[in-house]
């Protein structure tokens, strides 16, 4: 009878494994990631002189510097938000994890080539899939 008892206990005290975490809760994350630490806004958003325009919100920019020497450039930092042109989520996610391109090419500086965990690389293309398109893209 206490041998049941104790079972029950034992059982009772097993850690719940944590519930998978929800589309919004990922959302989160990938805003948290995108906001608060990898800067993306830094050149995917118009810059004002007080930081980025968060009101166009990875819409694309224009980037305001350049290298001193010569070297592959890509001057234009290209809308993001909804999700960047000709990838699916699966394929930005890819992106965030190994630097490649839906085509196999890999994107010119000053883009990082970001070697994101799986986890990160899907938040952040969630989050960035839940923004508004650019009206017009620049
Ligand atoms: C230091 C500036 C900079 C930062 C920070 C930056 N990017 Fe970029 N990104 C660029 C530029 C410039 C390009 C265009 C490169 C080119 O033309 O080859 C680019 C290209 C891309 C592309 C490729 C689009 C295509 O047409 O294939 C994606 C996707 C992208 N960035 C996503 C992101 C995400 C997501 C973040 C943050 C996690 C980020 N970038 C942070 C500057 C930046």
């Amino acid at each position: 009878m206490s041998g049941l008892f104790l079972f029950a206990l034992a059982a009772c005290a097993q850690p719940v494994p944590p519930a998978a975490p929800t589309a919004e809760e990922i959302v989160a994350r990938g805003q948290y990631l995108v906001t608060g630490l990898v800067g993306c806004n830094d050149c995917h958003t118009p810059m004002t002189p007080t930081g980025p325009d968060m009101a166009h919100s990875l819409q694309g920019a224009t980037l305001g510097f350049a290298p001193t020497m010569e070297m592959p450039w890509g001057a234009v930092a290209p809308p993001l938000a909804g999700g960047p042109a000709g990838y699916t989520e699966e394929q930005f996610a890819t992106f965030l994890q190994t630097g490649v391109r839906p085509d196999g090419s890999m994107a010119r500086p000053p883009m990082p080539q970001f070697r994101m965990n799986e986890g990160d690389a899907r938040a952040v293309a969630a989050y960035i899939k839940s923004l508004p398109r650019a009206e017009s893209p620049e």
